[in-house]
């Protein structure tokens, strides 16, 4: 088998949250699935084509689609960036329609880089980049970043650490799990840096939508044209289509060429009538506005919970209340010093906490180390949860810091 895959430990939150899923008992904020739905105008759009199987037999969602993805969603997620940022973007040559930003992140990794070749991931960060990059024989190089510094990579240590193996900058805004948001200083450093080299970066901005203040600002923006940015998007977050599985990848057109190969290799074609289904919603500039709402939301319930949480002795949010996305990303080392005093064994920070909490509180987070070594010490809590499971969780965590004592 491959040895690369064997050495990478399984998804830390798919496994604790697999694990508890069937458990009624457990509060589970583990997982980052939103409440709402998709639009009216994508399950209508989907609903109506199924209607119309008895009249056609042979509907062209049975069928592959190009391997590049539909014309009609590739075209609409060029008139999102349109609209949005009013980037000119060529859905034939720059855009690959692909199973979720999951499946852009493998493609990116696979296209980009060579085995051995330096892939550099902040340290915490998103969970699935690390082992992408060892699974496929690439070396991750791990920076930590600071909650001083909410957490963005600092430049300069990424420029201390670019070798001439380095290809890749792997970067996420909104980002899972700190919820840091990157500032256009940071982010033109951080472009400047690998447009120098003439080696790439890539942008996860799966939760563009969900962003609390200002501009999101997608790397892609600050060069004219795609030369050295891949950014990777869903549907899964904006939509709330997790299970649909769709996402896109945005690069230059020769990286997107080379990535539709190793695309149809893996898979051929992402599923036809998901797309049709997506591009009805993303052309629809009605969804604007309600995505807008769900983010409204989301920040409001965010507050709500980052509030009562951070009332609790021993979270603690140093980096402030998250800026975009789906999680609060706590400091739990006091906490565990007091679990430690009160006769628990000691061991990582933060998988003693979350077990704690498991056991204790009936309460699932995962720990801040699956996110990479810098992440030890904290926990990643979900609030996209519904405000009742939320509050339930706070009136036990609360209850179970008041059974420690002062
Ligand atoms: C930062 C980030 N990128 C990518 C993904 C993958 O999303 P998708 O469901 O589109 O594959 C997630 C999912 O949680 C995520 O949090």
């Amino acid at each position: 088998m491959n040895r690369d895959l064997l050495a990478c430990r399984p998804h830390p939150s798919k496994k604790i949250s697999d694990a508890i899923a069937g458990d009624p008992t457990i509060v589970n904020l583990t997982v980052g699935e939103p409440g709402y739905g998709p639009p009216a105008v994508v399950l209508d759009g989907v609903a109506r084509r199924l209607g119309v199987r008895t009249e056609d037999p042979a509907p062209s969602y049975d069928r592959y689609t190009h391997s590049r993805g539909l014309p009609a969603l590739r075209q609409a997620i060029a008139g999102y960036y349109h609209r949005r940022y009013g980037l000119e973007v060529d859905p034939d040559a720059e855009v690959l329609v692909t199973n979720g930003g999951a499946g852009a992140l493998w493609l990116t990794v696979f296209t980009l880089t060579n085995p051995g070749d330096e892939v550099v991931i902040p340290d915490p960060c998103y969970m699935l980049f690390e082992p992408i990059v060892r699974s496929l024989g690439r070396r991750p190089v791990r920076i930590a970043t600071r909650a001083e510094r909410r957490f963005r990579l600092d430049p300069d240590d990424f420029a201390a650490q670019l070798t001439d193996r380095t290809r890749l900058l792997m970067i996420n805004s909104p980002e899972n799990p700190t919820g840091t948001v990157y500032d256009r200083e940071t982010l033109e450093a951080l472009y400047g840096l690998v447009a120098e080299r003439g080696i790439h970066l890539m942008h996860d901005e799966v939760f563009d939508s969900l962003l609390f203040e200002g501009q999101h600002l997608p790397a892609r923006l600050l060069e004219p044209e795609t030369r050295h940015t891949v950014m990777v998007n869903s549907f899964s977050k904006r939509f709330g289509m997790t299970g649909w599985r769709l996402g896109w990848m945005l690069a230059a057109p020769d990286v997107v060429e080379a990535a539709t190969k190793a695309l149809t290799f893996q898979c051929l074609a992402c599923g036809t009538l998901v797309q049709e289904g997506a591009a009805a919603g993303l052309a629809d500039t009605s969804t604007d506005p309600l995505v807008a709402r769900h983010c409204e939301e989301l920040q409001a319930k965010s507050l709500r919970f980052v509030e009562k949480l951070t009332a609790i002795d021993g979270f603690d949010l140093p980096a402030g209340p998250p800026r975009g996305g789906f999680y609060a990303f706590a400091d739990v080392r006091r906490l565990y010093r007091r679990l430690v005093d009160r006769g628990e064994a000691p061991g990582p920070e933060s998988e003693v906490v979350a077990r704690y909490l498991l056991q204790h509180a009936k309460v699932g987070v995962v720990p801040g180390n699956g996110f990479g070594d810098a992440g030890e010490g904290f926990v990643r809590i979900s609030y996209a949860a519904p405000e009742a499971h939320l509050d339930e969780a706070v009136t036990r965590l609360r209850a179970m810091r008041e059974t420690l004592g002062a």
